[in-house]
């Protein structure tokens, strides 16, 4: 089992209805190819956990890197796992201006703003931790319970 971390710049302003329309369409695909993963948007910016099994997410990451909706695109990790952080995710959108501002305050504080929101960090486990972070707020619109 291989995990992929990658950030990317939308090539147009992002909001919930763009993510939506990404993850829509990407959890019947991801789920029949025992994808699971996460992509969390900012404004400016995706940063896109994908899971699976090592042809699987090079095939996925290959379609995702010819869309024309991002560039910029930059590998932050590719690592084998032993297990799935996102098992049953078959791709969970998380928008960061969806959370309220005092948790986007706390979060731009712990690690740093980027044109206006949370910064998407480069290191592998400050990803990890981040999306942790905005996990155990609870705050989110988009959290399936
Ligand atoms: C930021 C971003 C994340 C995406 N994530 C996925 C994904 O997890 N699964 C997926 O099937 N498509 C995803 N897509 C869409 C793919 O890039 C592509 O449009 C889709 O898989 C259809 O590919 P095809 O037209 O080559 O069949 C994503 C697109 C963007 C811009």
């Amino acid at each position: 089992m291989y995990r992929l971390i990658y950030k990317s710049r939308s090539t147009t302003p992002l909001n919930w209805a763009l993510v939506q329309d990404i993850t829509m369409s990407s959890e019947p695909s991801n789920d029949a190819a025992g994808i699971s993963g996460v992509l969390l948007a900012s404004k400016t910016h995706f940063l896109q956990v994908i899971e699976g099994k090592f042809e699987d997410v090079n095939a996925l990451f290959r379609r995702i890197v010819r869309d024309d909706r991002h560039s910029e695109i930059s590998i932050i990790s590719f690592s084998v796992i032993d297990a799935r952080l996102f098992h049953g995710w078959g791709m969970r959108g998380i928008g960061t201006f969806n959370l309220n501002k005092e948790i986007e305050s706390k979060l731009v504080e712990k690690y740093g703003a980027e044109e206006g929101g949370i910064r998407f960090p480069l290191e592998e486990w400050k990803t990890l931790s981040l999306i942790n972070d905005i996990k155990l707020t609870g705050d989110l619109p988009s959290w399936k319970t």
